[in-house]
């Protein structure tokens, strides 16, 4: 079986007001009846003949740990193991610690790691995916799953293929994996037609990612291993030791490990995938109306153009008369206003709100 690795730590700010710092997007209610992060647990729970998932191991921090299994036991999943780290040092630390953890058991297991915020709405085909991944794994190969590039984006992974992508869906050999590329470098990738985006998800052996960690990121495993050695559990979660931890290098596994390794495969995954990065990515993914307008909550739009307008609130009418091009999200303590061709510059309002306050 596989195990589930949910990294669940983000505090993504783009998404404000509606994600916060004490209550990031993961577990709103922004798409759908369930949160991003019970869709994601759902997703990766059951199995059927060729893909089955054992309990998740789940990497968060302390503040959202009553959440985050609250949550889980919301929509039937038991919460497994809830690694609580004692600061978010980004993913290459988290998924190490989540792979030392798993290997002290079984190092032949399977880890696929999995974000908590992406919209994937087809569970049959990504378990498919998984499947045709689990017997690249099998042979040793660290497995990314790769989405068609619709545009030269900056915030993502890009995957080069040897040739362009297999119909088949089998996983392929990957010649490069380069992270968060400039503007110039990513357009002349989409262009070239054999680059695919790094979903963020991924699948190998617990002792093959720790091989990988030994060779290209070696300084990580000393602290991260004296962090889940000296792990203390606390009401059902497991702390990992602050003191080891706070040694380990603040870096995604993308430049740590992916964009150094040699045995990496791809398999190409044409379902929907979104990572909600941006306003503009939800109003899309909430489905958009004949005037291309996307509402949430008691709201009314009147001669609106192009808008995504959210009231977060039972009792907050929330009405657009006239609004082209415009974003609206309304929270009880909070109104944005904003272009909708702005929504990537949201994470700056953050910033500026807490310089003044
Ligand atoms: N537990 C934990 N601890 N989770 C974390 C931490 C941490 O310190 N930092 C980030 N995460 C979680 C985020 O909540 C998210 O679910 C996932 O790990 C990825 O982190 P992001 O910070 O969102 O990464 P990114 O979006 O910049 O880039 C990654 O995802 C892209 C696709 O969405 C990379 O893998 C890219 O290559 C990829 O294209
Ligand atoms: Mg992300």
């Amino acid at each position: 079986s596989v195990v589930p690795v949910i990294l669940c730590g983000g505090s993504g700010t783009r998404l404000w007001p509606l994600s916060r710092k004490s209550y990031p997007k993961q577990f709103t209610r922004i798409i759908g009846q369930d949160s991003l992060l019970q869709s994601c647990a759902k997703r990766l729970s059951g199995g059927n003949g060729m893909v089955s998932f054992a309990e998740p191991v789940i990497l968060t921090n302390t503040d959202f740990r009553f959440m985050v299994t609250e949550q889980l036991l919301e929509v039937g999943v038991n919460p497994g193991v809830v690694l609580i780290e004692p600061d978010a040092r980004n993913t290459a630390p988290a998924v190490l610690a989540a792979a030392l953890h798993i290997a002290a058991t079984d190092p032949d297991a399977l880890m696929l790691i999995a974000p908590s915020d992406h919209v994937i709405p087809d569970t049959p085909a990504f378990w498919q995916v998984v499947e045709a991944g689990i017997e690249a794994v099998q042979n040793g190969r660290l497995v990314t799953f790769g989405i068609t590039p619709t545009h030269p984006e900056t915030g993502y992974g890009y995957l080069e293929l040897d040739s362009a992508p297999d119909k088949s869906g089998q996983a392929q050999p990957l010649l490069r994996f380069v992270e968060k590329p400039d503007a110039d470098a990513a357009q002349g990738m989409v262009d070239a037609g054999n680059y695919l985006w790094n979903a963020g998800i991924f699948l190998f052996a617990a002792k093959d990612i720790i091989a990988a960690y030994t060779e290209h990121a070696p300084d990580l495993l000393t602290p991260v291993q004296h962090a889940v050695d000296d792990a203390k559990a606390d009401l059902g979660f497991l702390r990992l030791d602050p003191a080891a931890w706070a040694k380990a290098d603040n870096i995604s596994i993308d430049f740590a490990v992916m964009e150094k390794a040699d045995n990496l495969s791809v398999v190409p995954f044409t379902g929907h995938w979104s990572d909600l990065g941006s306003w503009a990515a939800v109003q899309q993914e909430s489905g958009v109306d004949a005037n291309g307008v996307a509402m949430s909550g008691p709201v009314t739009a009147i001669d609106c153009e192009n808008a995504l307008l959210r009231s977060e609130h039972d009792g907050l009418e929330l009405v657009g008369l006239g609004l082209k091009d415009m974003l609206v999200v309304a929270m009880p303590d909070a109104v944005l206003v904003a272009d909708l061709n702005r929504t990537q510059d949201v994470g700056q309002v953050v910033k500026t709100l807490r310089a003044n306050a």
